[in-house]
């Protein structure tokens, strides 16, 4: 299991990946889907969302009925528009446990995404049917580290759940 540490709290990574890996362009996501919007909407809302300052920067507005945290080095406050900020995804995480979350997601972008894959619990991600042009990539995926399965396909994308191997 990647995971050992915040054991009482599940970190999921939620993310939508384009067939070319593509996460990213230009600060903003490179699709526009109402339906991959809606379940990342129904997923995560009440449960606290980790995302790197990059991101939060490109939303319009915190993320509504979800503790959002923000992780930046850069930043040197505790508050910023209605999110938490804090340094490092550690410290975001132990706060979440303190809080007694029974689990958060972790939302992005690249930077993040390739730290959080290293303590884990479960990544949903939608694949978008289509490649596109851009600038972010969700990190590579070891095939040794993780199970792939299918849950259900959307008429955007295909929902898969990844699960830490047993090792
Ligand atoms: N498709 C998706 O699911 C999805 C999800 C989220 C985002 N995105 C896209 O991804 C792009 C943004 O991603 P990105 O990789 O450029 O940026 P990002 O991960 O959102 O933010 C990077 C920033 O986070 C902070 N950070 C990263 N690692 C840190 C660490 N270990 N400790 C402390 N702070 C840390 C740093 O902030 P400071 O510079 O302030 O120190 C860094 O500059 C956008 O295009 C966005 O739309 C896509």
């Amino acid at each position: 299991m990647p995971n050992s540490k915040h054991n009482d709290l599940e970190k999921i990574i939620i993310a939508a990946v384009a067939k070319n890996g593509v996460i990213g362009a230009k600060g903003k996501l490179p699709w526009k889907s109402s339906e991959e919007m809606e379940f990342f909407k129904n997923t995560t809302t009440g449960f606290p969302v980790i995302m790197g300052r990059k991101t939060f920067q490109s939303l319009s507005k915190p993320l509504e009925n979800r503790t959002n945290i923000v992780i930046s080095k850069s930043l040197k406050t505790s508050n910023i528009n209605g999110a938490l900020v804090f340094g490092s995804l550690n410290s975001a995480l132990s706060y979440c446990e303190k809080k007694r979350f029974p689990k958060v997601f972790i939302i992005g972008g690249e930077q993040i995404f390739a730290e959080a894959m290293e303590i884990a619990d479960k990544m949903l991600i939608s694949e978008m049917k289509g490649e596109f042009e851009g600038d972010t990539f969700f990190p590579p995926v070891d095939k040794n580290k993780w199970v792939k399965k299918f849950i259900r396909g959307y008429s955007d994308f295909d929902l898969y759940e990844y699960i830490p191997t047993e090792d």
